[in-house]
C-alpha cells in the first residue's frame, strides 16, 4: 500500500486523455503534487504544465529528476515507444507504461500481426508488404473491400479500408511511395476486411495479472454513420453491452490470456494499459489492434467509472502489485462528444476563440484536448480534437441528453461534432 499523499505525480502528454488522467490524480488521495508535460490550455488552469516534446525520452527523465516526480504517467504512445519507461526505470523513477519492447505491439503492425499469429490469437489474415509492385500484384488476386495499413505510428490515421481495387492501389501507392505517413510508411500490412461490429477493451496489465475495465466503443469516422475518414475518435461512450458477457469470456479466453501468457513467453514484462481493438465477427471476437496506452477518448469514460482510485491501480501495476480482486467500478453510463477544429481529421485550423459556459450543468465537464490559453487569458483552438464534453447517467440516453444539451452551449468558428455519439447502443437500449 503506498500511503497518502506521497507521490509526486508527472504526467506526460497534452490530450484529452492525459487531462482525464490528471483529473484523476487531483482526486486521489495518494498524490501529494501533479505537474503535466506538455499539457493544453485547459490543463494549464489545473496544474503547472512544463514544455516538452514527448518524444525525447531524455528530456522526460530530465524533467522528472528535475521535479523530483516519484511516478511518471505517461499518456501517449510515442514516448512508449521511444523508451521512456526503459530510461525513467534506469534512472530509478517508477513509471506507467510498458517498456520499448511492449510498446511494440503499437509501434509496429506488422510485428503484432506475427505475434497474434504465433500465439494463435484471432485477427485477420494479413499479408506485409514494402514494394508497392508485389502490393498491387496480390490485390489484383483479393476480393473487396481490403484494409491497407501503415506499419508504424500514424496518430490512427494511417489506415485505410479500401472499398475496390482502385482505392487500395491508391492507398498503397500513397503510403509505400509517396510516403505520406514518412517513415512509418516504409512498410505495410494488406489485410482481409472483417465484418462485425468494433468494441475496445482496455486492461491495466500488471504481468500475468489484470484488471478488465468496462467495455466502451468509440467513434473512429469523422461523420455520423460511420462515414467518412478514420479520426482519432470523435466520441465515445462505456460500458458497450454489445461486448456481452459470453463475448467478453470468449475475449479473455482467446484473446487476452494468451496475449498476456505470449508476452511473458517472449520475456517482455508488461506492466501498462493493454488496449484492444476488437472486432466481433460471426466467428467471435478478433483483434483489430493493439494499443498500449489508454485510448484517447475512451480514457475519460474509463477513469470516471472506477470506484476504486485509478491512481492506486496504475501504481500498483507499476510496481507489480496488482492485486485485481480489489477493483471496483460504478453502476451507470459515462459518455464523451468530441468537438473538432475546422478541417479535422485533416490539418485543423488553429486560433479560433472558444466560448464556454461559466457554469457546467449537474453530471456533465469539459476536457481539454487541443486548446492553448492566449496572453490576454482567452482558451482557442489549438489541435484537430479540441475539447471533449463528458457526462454521466444512470442510462446512456439520459447521459448522451445531458452531454449534447452542453455541447449547445459551447462554441468556436469551424467547430464540428458527430450527434450520433453512442447510436448503435441507444438503439438497444431503446429495444431493451
Ligand atoms: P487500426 O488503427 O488498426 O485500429 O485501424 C483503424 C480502424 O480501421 C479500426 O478501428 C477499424 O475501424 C478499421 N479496421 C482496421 N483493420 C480492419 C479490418 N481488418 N477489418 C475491418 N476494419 C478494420
Ligand atoms: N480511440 C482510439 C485510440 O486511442 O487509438
Amino acid at each position: 500500500m503506498v500511503p497518502n499523499k506521497s507521490l509526486r505525480v508527472l504526467i506526460i502528454g497534452s490530450g484529452g486523455r492525459e487531462h482525464a488522467l490528471l483529473r484523476a490524480c487531483k482526486a486521489s488521495p495518494l498524490v501529494a503534487a501533479v505537474s503535466v508535460a506538455p499539457g493544453n490550455g485547459g490543463m494549464e488552469q489545473e496544474a503547472v504544465c512544463y514544455p516538452l516534446n514527448v518524444s525525447d525520452t531524455a528530456a522526460i527523465v530530465a524533467l522528472a529528476k528535475k521535479l523530483d516526480a516519484n511516478f511518471v504517467i505517461i499518456g501517449p504512445e510515442v514516448p512508449l515507444a521511444a523508451g521512456a519507461v526503459d530510461e525513467l526505470e534506469a534512472a530509478g523513477i517508477l513509471a506507467y507504461g510498458p517498456t520499448k519492447a511492449g510498446a511494440r505491439l503499437e509501434a509496429s503492425k506488422s510485428f503484432t500481426k506475427d505475434f497474434l499469429v504465433r500465439h494463435g490469437i484471432p485477427t485477420a489474415r494479413g499479408k506485409r508488404f514494402t514494394s508497392s509492385e508485389e502490393a498491387v500484384e496480390y490485390l489484383a488476386a483479393q476480393n473487396f473491400p481490403v484494409v491497407v495499413k501503415a506499419d508504424g505510428l500514424a496518430s490512427g490515421k494511417g489506415v485505410v479500408v479500401a472499398e475496390d481495387f482502385d482505392q487500395a492501389c491508391t492507398a498503397v501507392y500513397d503510403i509505400l511511395d509517396s510516403h505520406c505517413f514518412g517513415a512509418s510508411g516504409n512498410e505495410i500490412l494488406i489485410e482481409e476486411f472483417m465484418e462485425g461490429e468494433e468494441a475496445s477493451i482496455m486492461l491495466m496489465v500488471s504481468e500475468d495479472r489484470y484488471v478488465m475495465l468496462p467495455p466502451s466503443q468509440d467513434h473512429k469516422r469523422v461523420g455520423e454513420g460511420d462515414t467518412g475518414p478514420n479520426t482519432g475518435g470523435m466520441g465515445a461512450y462505456a460500458p458497450a453491452s454489445v461486448v456481452s458477457p459470453s463475448v467478453a469470456r470468449r475475449v479473455v479466453s482467446e484473446i487476452v490470456e494468451p496475449t498476456l501468457k505470449g508476452l511473458l513467453s517472449e520475456g517482455i514484462r508488461y506492466r501498462g494499459t493493454l488496449y484492444i481493438g476488437i472486432m466481433i465477427t460471426a466467428g467471435g471476437p478478433k483483434v483489430v489492434e493493439f494499443n498500449v496506452r489508454f485510448g484517447d477518448p475512451e480514457c475519460q469514460v474509463l477513469l470516471p467509472l472506477m470506484k476504486t482510485d485509478p491512481v492506486s491501480v496504475m501504481h500498483d501495476c507499476a510496481t507489480g502489485t496488482l492485486d485485481p480482486t480489489t477493483v471496483e467500478f460504478r453502476d451507470g453510463f459515462d459518455i464523451i462528444v468530441i468537438l473538432a477544429a475546422e478541417g479535422y481529421p485533416g490539418t485543423p485550423r488553429k486560433g479560433d476563440v472558444i466560448s464556454l459556459p461559466t457554469r457546467l450543468p449537474p453530471e456533465t465537464g469539459v476536457i481539454h484536448c487541443g486548446t492553448v490559453r492566449e496572453d490576454n487569458g482567452a482558451i482557442a483552438t489549438a489541435g484537430g480534437r479540441v475539447l471533449g464534453v463528458t457526462a454521466r447517467g444512470a442510462s446512456l440516453s439520459e447521459a448522451a441528453q445531458r452531454a449534447y444539451a452542453l455541447v449547445s452551449q459551447i462554441h468556436f468558428d469551424g467547430m464540428h461534432y458527430r450527434r450520433d455519439i453512442g447510436a448503435r447502443e441507444l438503439r438497444r437500449e431503446a429495444r431493451a
